[in-house]
């Protein structure tokens, strides 16, 4: 089998640069290790930025995300007991966020990817990349049980935190940083009208995050801190409503309907990046280079910004030989990472119990910070402007 990019996984990174490829008139193959069932039943990130929405619809992709997403211009930020909002739209310049669930996002990328006679190999596992230090690098994969190998001209890994393309670099030639978090998320989603038009999120003095987040009117979906070893057996359906209602109340008396819950299932939290986010001929996007913690909703955009990047990177190199943008790709898309991962990890530090935190400093440290952004349009401006989206960075 052979193609121009070979690309490694059908998330939203690998499935947005086979589309971008496509309309480049270039010619890539996926490999996807899961099935179409499961890739497209994954629940994960809901918050799409401006310029995300901006990338799907100018592509002819977002037909389906301007029908049902929810548009947001605000978020509130609650803590003692008091909610607060933070406009985002009137303090970052008229842009605003979508909710639109990360599935549906790649739902539809697979939908139009197959109508137009593009490959994705599902059930197929890439186990290995080699020679991408010359100019036929290969991707060994499995399908059925059988071994097959990919011939291309590149190679993009975009098979997240856990695939094989970041080992594929030579640990000579980069360098990782990386940081844990000493919490997780346990994330529902729920059959329940949402409490709220907007997202909350809420730090409790006691029990640290929750936030409350949607996806339809009728389904919610729900986030609180637990420990990163919980197991889930440990959190009965009684004992997360009990939990969301404490973390969430207020003064004046916030309630959660509550529902049948339709999911479950905890996320640790990172930090995590790889620089450079290529070598040779593989280039690295999305979580396969690095991880935040989900505070700020960072994720499934950061994966989107880079493989624009990437793709137009491709398209020159096809349309005029030049690889002066390749060249580049690693130290473009490094700017937008950094600036989200200290965004992840400002949000992440603010609204999280740490449970070193024996004597208190760091929570005094944290409604401090709380209180400023709320009174202060300068802090409110740098929240609002990292959460949608900053233009340039
Ligand atoms: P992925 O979506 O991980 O896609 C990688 C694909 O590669 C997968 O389909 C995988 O099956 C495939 N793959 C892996 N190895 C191989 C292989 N060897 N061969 C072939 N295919 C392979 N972000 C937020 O902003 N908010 C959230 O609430 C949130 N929740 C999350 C919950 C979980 C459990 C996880 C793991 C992530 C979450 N994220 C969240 C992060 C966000 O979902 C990711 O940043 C986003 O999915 C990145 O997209 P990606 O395409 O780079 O990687
Ligand atoms: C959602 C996830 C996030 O990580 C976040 O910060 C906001 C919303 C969500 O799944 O809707």
């Amino acid at each position: 089998m052979r193609t121009q990019v070979g690309i490694i996984g059908a998330g939203p990174a690998g499935l947005m640069l086979a589309h971008l490829l496509t309309r480049a008139g270039v010619e890539s193959v996926v490999l996807e290790s899961r099935s179409r069932d499961y890739v497209e039943k994954r629940v994960r990130a809901g918050v799409l930025e401006q310029g995300s929405v901006d990338l799907l619809v100018q592509t002819d992709a977002g037909e389906r995300l301007l029908r049902e997403g929810l548009i947001h211009h605000g978020i509130e930020l609650r803590f003692e007991g008091q909610g607060h909002r933070i406009p985002l739209t009137e303090l970052s310049g008229g842009r605003s966020i979508t909710v639109y669930g990360q599935q549906e996002v790649v739902k539809d990328l697979i939908r139009i990817r197959l109508a137009a006679g593009g490959e994705i190999l599902f059930d197929t596992e890439a186990t290995a990349i080699e020679g991408i230090d010359s100019d036929r690098p290969r991707v060994r994969f499995t399908r059925e049980s059988a071994e097959e190998t990919l011939e291309c001209e590149y190679v993009a890994g975009c098979d997240g935190f856990w695939g094989v393309s970041r080992g594929a670099l030579p640990a000579s030639a980069v360098r990782a940083y990386d940081r844990e978090y000493p919490f997780a998320w346990l994330g529902i989603l729920a059959s329940m009208k949402p409490a709220s038009e907007e997202l909350i999120y809420s730090y409790h003095d006691d029990l640290g995050f929750a936030l409350h987040s949607m996806r339809s009117p009728v389904i919610s979906r729900l986030y609180l801190q637990c420990r990163p070893d919980e197991p889930l057996e440990e959190w009965p359906d009684d004992r997360i409503w009990h939990e969301l209602e404490m973390r969430f109340a207020t003064a004046e008396g916030f309630e959660l309907s509550g529902g049948p819950i339709l999911e479950k299932g905890v996320t640790a939290m990172r930090s995590f990046v790889v620089e450079p986010m290529q070598y040779g001929r593989l280039f690295l996007a999305g979580d396969a280079a690095h991880i935040v913690p989900p505070t700020g909703a960072k994720g499934m955009n950061l994966a989107l910004a880079d493989v624009k990047v990437l793709a137009e990177a491709f398209r020159e190199r096809y349309a005029s030989g030049s690889d002066r943008l390749l060249r580049s790709y690693s130290e473009t898309c490094l700017r937008r990472v950094w600036r989200a991962e200290h965004f992840s990890w400002w949000m992440t530090s603010m609204l999280h119990r740490f449970p070193d935190d024996v004597g208190g400093y760091q929570h005094k440290l944290q409604i401090s910070q709380l209180r400023y952004v709320i009174t202060s349009k300068a802090a409110a401006t740098t929240l609002a402007e990292n959460y949608v989206g900053l233009q340039t960075v």
